[in-house]
């Protein structure tokens, strides 16, 4: 039973690695202001902490990250490679290491959708946001107050992205694990 459990949860990690390289295909939308564009790929790595938990979320989307590293073309615009992980986006792509470990600890007990909201909030766009203006800052030489206000332009788009990735996941959590 346990093993059948753990083949589940491999196969909906590597579902969730799909998902998130499906959500690449979107192209980002370019800012101009900073070298980071608006994109849809942060709502997977959501959804994999909320979906999966903390393990097997990170699982996904450090299997994501390893591909990208090693080359696949699997971030929007079709970017991939080291170059990319240490360019101006590598702060966020690193924090997705981590998020989905945040998310799932925060909400493995919420029944709460808003709690769910709020923790999904917190870790996928607050943090990831908070890295990735650290990063840009020290890499692209920025100052960092000029670095966090510009990275204000993405909370809306990714408190949506984390609005819509809770309500899927409050739908589907109880179908997937019944
Ligand atoms: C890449 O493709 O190189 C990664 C882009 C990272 C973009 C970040 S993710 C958080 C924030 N919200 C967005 O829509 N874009 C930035």
């Amino acid at each position: 039973m346990t093993s059948r459990n753990n083949l589940k949860k491999l196969i909906l990690a590597a579902l969730l690695v799909a998902i998130i390289i499906v959500l690449g295909l979107l192209p980002g939308i370019p800012l101009g202001i900073i070298p980071v564009p608006i994109i849809f790929q942060n709502m997977g790595i959501m959804l994999a902490g909320l979906l999966l938990g903390p393990r097997y979320g990170s699982l996904a989307t450090v299997t994501f990250v390893l591909l990208v590293a090693l080359g696949f073309p699997f971030l929007s615009g079709g970017n991939g490679g080291m170059a990319t992980l240490v360019g101006p986006t590598g702060g966020y792509i690193l924090s997705w290491l981590l998020v989905p470990i945040f998310i799932g600890w925060f909400t493995r007990q919420k029944t709460s959708f808003w709690l769910t909201f709020i923790g999904t909030w917190l870790w996928g766009v607050l943090f990831a946001d908070i890295c990735g203006s650290l990063w840009l800052a020290y890499q692209s030489h920025l100052n960092l107050g000029v670095a966090l206000a510009s990275n204000l332009i993405f909370i809306p788009g990714d408190t949506i992205k984390a609005l819509l990735a809770s309500l899927i996941a409050h739908k589907l959590k109880p179908v997937i694990w019944r």
